[in-house]
């Protein structure tokens, strides 16, 4: 198979992280998490007291950071300026940071920048809310997953619980409502579907059968480009 770029987007819950990195792991691409770049950056300024509605300054830190992105078959880690904060930037105050600084247009141009930097020559799948939209608006594959609000509820408090977090449904349903309405409705790269990406909704679906159906798309997609290739 040839080296597609596969654009996953989606709200919170609909499973992009474990249906992207089985997709990855399935064709042998490399996983990564756009997200992960925006907790990277949220983690920064909380850590170094940068106020988070700062353009200038979260610009100005954002552009002088090195983020890395280690994607391996068994495990994907995150640097910020060579210091490993993979399992930091999952908590809950790196979450509401990154969903405030992701909102800053400065930091986007910078990030989208070193998204397609990383993406280049191909063979990845990357998942976030603007990669179909804005980061690749000519990936090979476009999906945008979705679920109901209440389904995407639950899988965050299994999520939750996993980790000893046992919260009422009710209490992250309401979490999960707000942060649909920042990321559908804040003025720059809004969480939209873009208009040649194909629709999964995966309210009766598990990861492993989401991931399934990507991948026979993207062999359908990476069949019909090697068909156009040797016309
Ligand atoms: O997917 P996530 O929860 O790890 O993303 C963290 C925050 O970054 C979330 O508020 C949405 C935002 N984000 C974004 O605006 N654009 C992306 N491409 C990826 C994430």
């Amino acid at each position: 198979m040839s080296e597609l770029v596969i654009a996953i987007d989606g709200p919170v819950g609909s499973g992009k992280s474990t249906v992207a990195r089985r997709v990855a792991e399935v064709l042998g691409y490399v996983y990564l998490d756009s997200g992960a770049m925006y907790r990277a950056v949220a983690w920064k300024a909380l850590r170094n007291h940068v106020p988070l509605d700062s353009e200038e300054e979260l610009q100005a830190m954002a552009g002088a950071s090195r983020i890395d992105l280690l994607s391996t078959d068994d495990s994907f880690r995150v640097l910020v300026d060579g210091a490993d904060v993979t399992d930091e930037i999952r908590s809950a105050a790196v979450a509401q940071a990154a969903s405030k600084v992701a909102v800053i247009a400065g930091v986007r141009t910078v990030l989208v920048k070193e998204q397609r930097r990383a993406a280049r020559g191909g063979g990845v799948v990357m998942e976030g809310r603007d990669i179909g939209t804005v980061v690749f608006p000519d990936a090979g594959l476009k999906i945008f997953l979705e679920a109901s609000v209440e389904v995407r509820a639950e899988r965050r408090r299994l999520e939750h619980a996993q980790k000893g977090e046992c919260l009422e449904l009710s209490e992250v349903l309401e979490e999960v409502r707000q942060r649909d309405r920042r990321d559908r409705e804040r003025a720059v790269s809004p969480l939209v579907r873009a208009h040649d990406a194909v629709l999964v909704d995966n309210t009766a679906m598990n990861a492993e059968e989401t991931a399934r159906l990507i991948v026979l798309l993207a062999r359908e997609r990476d069949g019909a480009k090697a068909a156009v290739r040797k016309v």
